[in-house]
Order: structure tokens, then sequence, then C-alpha cells
């Protein structure tokens, strides 16, 4: 008698004589109906236990939450709402649950009390479906680069650099915090320090990445990123997955093509792989949504949106072609954003996104060649436009309900260029001696693009926050677990 997963018991056709599974109990309905659920599927399987056969002080300890090893007959269901169901023949409790404290009773739950019970939430449908969808996501981001000729490479996690050139950086030290050895100034004297220099959690494996492109020609990173920024938003935490394909002789629109063909193709994979959870999460947003008034209801299911971004295309849309949008768009003109748009050159705020992708355009929008001052050091300087801008080859992805997913650039290759660029920046020479280096020996045309994988869990999960799509959420404030 092998055990068997409720997914494996769901799936079965016809009867079985001696199954074997181990579960915890959803509930327990009229001392007979046992609703068990093993984490493999959205589903739980009813196990059907005749109390006359059971110990009555057994039975009382079948309680929500409880872990038990069931084995029985797989049958043709009797009842509605399953077409299989178990005959119980031997009940063992393996551990037993308090009814009294188990947080996850069998009723709705807020989010905000789920999460100070992370270590429990999965027990929940909502809860676990986000995290099948999760795992199943990730490994159609490996799937999709080891069919498409991408080596997978392990950026440092510590590191000198910072890439993004935001200074939003957590300091990896082990100095004495309260006595550090000092320099003749009285700065801190980092030469004493683990690494013999300033080191940082990454913000970003990319200038790494950029090493291994220059080499490997095809690599992607997909590894836990850090960041210092003071954001409380839905959109944002403090440690993050990030995603980073990186391509030699690719150029922007070989990078815009890449992260569209990429990001249909693991929407499609989950499509098809976890629709039963899909299917679950639709019906929950359907119903949250009921609770809103019309005008903010959205037109299209979970899975219609899903479906949508792999069917269509995305919108390309330059930096200078949005602005035009935007200052003439009624909310500019009425003054109801919060930041107006006045001229070329204004950074985009994540109103201005969420208004072209779902106001304007209603579709993923690729925003291309944005102006250099308000973009990285590293993106590729493009030959002033007719009125003498100057514009950097990057590129935003924006999402409907998200913002920004995507941010990407081609990379400078020239040496002068760039180190003009570090200089105006006052960005070290000497610290990324290899970086240039790059630029030194064999140069060329570079891409690549960064995707906040939390990000595109939101999207694939209809989830509005981004502490919900991730096991235990770093946020300002709140490292537990
Ligand atoms: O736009 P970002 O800062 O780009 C980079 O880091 C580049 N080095 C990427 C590259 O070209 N290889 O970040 C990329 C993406 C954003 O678009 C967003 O989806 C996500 O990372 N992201 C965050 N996700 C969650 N929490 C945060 N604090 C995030 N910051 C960025
Ligand atoms: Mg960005």
């Amino acid at each position: 008698m092998t055990s068997k997963t409720v997914a494996e018991l769901l799936s079965q056709d016809g009867t079985l004589q001696d199954v074997t599974l181990k579960g915890w109990v959803r509930t327990f309905r009229n001392d007979r109906f046992i609703a068990l659920n093993d984490g493999s599927t959205i589903n739980n399987i009813q196990c059907v236990v005749n109390s006359e056969n059971f110990d009555e002080a057994l039975l009382k300890r079948v309680t929500t939450g409880a872990a038990v090893h069931v084995t029985g007959e797989l049958v043709e269901s009797q009842g509605k709402g399953q077409s299989v169901e178990i005959v119980v023949k031997t009940l063992e409790i393996l551990g037993d649950s308090d009814p009294e404290t188990y947080p996850i009773q069998p009723k709705k739950h807020t989010f905000e009390f789920l999460r100070a019970n992370a270590h429990l939430r999965t027990r929940t449908n909502t809860f676990s479906a986000v995290m099948r969808l999760r795992s199943s996501l990730s490994f159609a981001v490996h799937k999709y680069f080891n069919e498409n000729g991408f080596n997978y490479m392990h950026t440092p996690i510590v590191t000198g650099s910072d890439a993004e050139g935001a200074g939003e950086m957590f300091k990896v030290t082990n100095l004495d915090a309260k006595n550090p050895p000092l320099n003749e100034d009285g700065s801190v004297n980092y030469k004493e320090d683990f690494f013999g220099k300033e080191t940082n959690l990454t913000v970003s494996g990319q200038l790494e990445a950029e090493t291994y492109a220059m080499s490997l020609g095809k690599v992607y990173t997909f590894g836990p990123t850090f960041r210092a920024e003071n954001s409380n938003t839905t959109r944002h935490l403090a440690e993050f997955w990030m995603i980073e394909p990186e391509v030699a002789f690719m150029d922007l629109a070989g990078n815009m093509d890449l992260a569209e063909d990429f990001m249909k193709s693991v929407l499609s994979y989950v499509l098809e792989k976890n629709s039963e959870d899909l299917e679950f999460l639709d019906n929950r947003l359907q119903k949250e949504e009921e609770k809103l008034p019309q005008a903010q209801r959205s037109d299209m299911s979970l899975i219609e949106k899903i479906k949508f971004v792999v069917d269509n295309n995305f919108k390309r849309v330059s930096y200078t072609e949005a602005i035009d949008i935007l200052r003439n768009c009624k909310p500019n003109k009425k003054k109801k954003f919060k930041y107006i748009i006045e001229e070329w050159g204004a950074d985009l705020q994540s109103e201005h996104e969420r208004y072209l992708v779902e106001k304007h355009f209603k579709c993923p929008v690729i925003l291309f060649d944005y102006p250099a001052n308000i973009k990285a050091f590293y993106m590729r300087l493009n030959e002033p436009d007719s009125e003498g801008r100057e514009t950097v080859r990057a590129m935003d992805i924006l999402f409907p309900g998200i913002g920004e997913m995507v941010g990407g650039s081609q990379r400078e290759e020239r040496l002068d260029v760039l180190k003009e660029k570090m200089k105006a920046l006052d960005i070290s020479e000497e610290e990324l001696w290899w970086y240039l280096d790059l630029r030194k020996y064999g140069t060329a045309v570079h891409s690549g693009f960064g995707l906040g994988f939390e990000r595109l869990v939101m999207f694939a999960t209809g989830m509005g926050n981004i502490r919900d799509v991730i096991p235990y959420p770093r946020t300002p404030q709140n490292a537990e677990f």
C-alpha cells in the first residue's frame, strides 16, 4: 500500500482498494466527513468515517489543523461536490491540534491576520494556491531560459558596488558597531572590516551578469535582491527576487522582444499547469471586486487578464510620446495627479505609469528612450534628438494593476562615453575597474533587463499586496519569521 497525494487520488479514474494518505484536517463535519488537504492541490479529499467503528476519544482528536494518517478505499462519491471519496478503514492522529488556539479556523481571515501568522497561512486555500503558482512560475523561468540557450549564473549577494547608483543598500559588516576602528579623520576604517572594504547586499546582479554575457553570450540570474528604500507600498519589498537576463550582441529592440516573449511564455505555462489554482484565485478576486463600486471593478477576470497578455502585443512607446500623452491628458490638465507633468525630462511616477497602461493604452506598455539624467549610469547614450535632448536606450515595461514590472536597457559599450558618465556622476573607476575592462577587451553591443519576480507573481495571482506573494516578506520595521 503506497502513500498517495490528494492530487493523485482526485485525478484517479475508478476505485482503488487500499489507499493510504497523510494530510491536515481542514474540517470534520457531523462526526463523519473529514475534509483532508495535503498541499498537493487546492482541493480537499473527503474521507468518510463510520463513527461506530472508531473510538469516540480518537474522533475527538480529529480537529481542524491536526495531522492525520488515513487508510481506506477510494470509491465513487455518494454525495455532491466531489467525484471520489475515501471510506476510512484506519485513522491515526499523527499530530494533534488545539481547536481553541489554532489560528487558521475554517472561516474567512483578513490578509493582515494571515500575514501575522505567515508560518501557517499556506494552510489556507488562497495562500497555498499563491505559493504553488509562485513555485510553478519559478520553474517556468528556468525552463524558458534553459530551452533558449541561456546559462544560469549565480551572482554574488555580497558586493562592493552599487549597481543602480541609488545608494539604497544594506551594509554588510562584522565590525563592532559600538567601537569600530577609525581613520585619523574620524571615519570608520573599513580596511579592517571582514572584506577589507565597504560591502553591501546586492541591489542587482546586472554588472556581474554583464561580465558573463561577454563570454558565455546569453546568461541570466534569478536570485535575492535587497533594497533599503523606505517605501512602505504594496509593491515594494526590502528583499525580493529578481530575474536578470543579459545577452551579448543584442540591442534594445532585441531586449524588448526577449522580455515580451519571456513573460508570455511563463504566463502560458501557469495557465495550463495551474488551472485549478488560477480558477480558485479568479473566483476569489471576483468576490473581492463585487464589494467595490462598479467603476473600480475590472472588465476582465484574472484568467482573462493573463490570456490577454499572452495573446496581445505589448505596446511600444517612446518616453517623448508618453510625455505628450500625459501632458495633454485629463487628470494632468485638471491637476488630479499629485505630480503634474509640465515638461520633457520629468521622471514618471507610478500614477503616470498607471494612467498610461490602465486608462490610455489598456495593455502592457514598453516605454523606451528615457532622458539620460533620470536613468542609471550604464545605459547606452543615444545621439541627441532633433531638439538636442539626451536620451538613453532604456526600457521599462508597465503592467496594468502593477505599474513597473521590468526595467532594462542596452548597455553603454563605449569606454570613453562610459568613463565620462561615471566621472560626471562621481562613480569610482577604481571600484569598477573590472566593469571598464569589458569595454577595453572585445567590447560589443549588449543588453538585458531585470524583472521583479514578486510583481510577476502578483499579476499572475491577482493578489494586491506584494507581502502576500512571498513566503516571509521583509519590509521596513518587519523581519518576523
Ligand atoms: O528597475 P530596476 O531597479 O532595474 C535594475 O535593477 C537593473 N539593474 C535591471 C537590469 O537591467 N538587469 O529593477 C528591476 C525590477 C523593477 O522593474 C521591479 O519589477 C523590481 O525589479 N523591483 C522591485 N520589486 C520589489 N520590491 C522592490 N523594492 C523593487 N525594486 C525593484
Ligand atoms: Mg526601474
